[in-house]
């Protein structure tokens, strides 16, 4: 198994999280988060969540090690840990070494707007997987 998923699924972290996004793939939530991405997020991270951005991450990556479990109680605690991590990231934003990469959205957003946004996300079409590394095709040729 990917040694991420392993640090995400068995840290101390996660095993304190575990919000779970209430809302996951409910069309009506699906179309809230829509506007409210297209209002906030959009700007930084795509148009529609899946327009390229050189500001900020492509959020369909989030899943990225959860899409391939096969094992369905795995992936469901896989998604799970991404959405605690997805509301932490967004309540708090992103602020290091003094440096704001995005802002805090607990005074802009509810919590249901922000698992909208969630729902919305996950309901756009998957991104493109990553290019192999040079360190991939350096193993495969060993
Ligand atoms: C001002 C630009 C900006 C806006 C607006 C913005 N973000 Fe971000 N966001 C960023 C940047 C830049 C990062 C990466 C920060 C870092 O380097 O850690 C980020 C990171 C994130 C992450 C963590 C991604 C990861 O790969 O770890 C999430 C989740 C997120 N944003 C969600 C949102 C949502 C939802 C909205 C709208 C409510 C939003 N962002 C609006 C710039 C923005």
């Amino acid at each position: 198994m990917h040694r991420l998923l392993l640090l995400l699924l068995f840290s101390p972290l996660a095993a304190q999280a575990g919000e779970t996004n209430p809302v996951r793939g409910d069309p009506a939530a699906i179309a809230l988060g829509a506007q409210v991405f297209q209002a906030n997020c959009a700007r930084c991270h795509g148009e529609q969540a899946t327009g390229p951005s050189a500001e900020a991450p492509d959020l369909r990556r989030l899943n990225a090690f959860c899409q391939p479990l096969k094992d369905g109680a795995l992936q469901a605690r896989c998604l799970q840990d991404v959405d605690s991590y997805f509301m932490m990231a967004v309540t708090t934003g992103k602020v290091r070494a003094g440096i704001v990469y995005m802002p805090p959205w607990r005074d802009v957003l509810t919590a249901g707007e922000i698992w909208a946004v969630r729902s919305f996300i996950e309901s756009r079409p998957l991104a493109a997987p990553r290019l192999k590394t040079s360190v991939d095709i350096d193993h495969a040729a060993h």
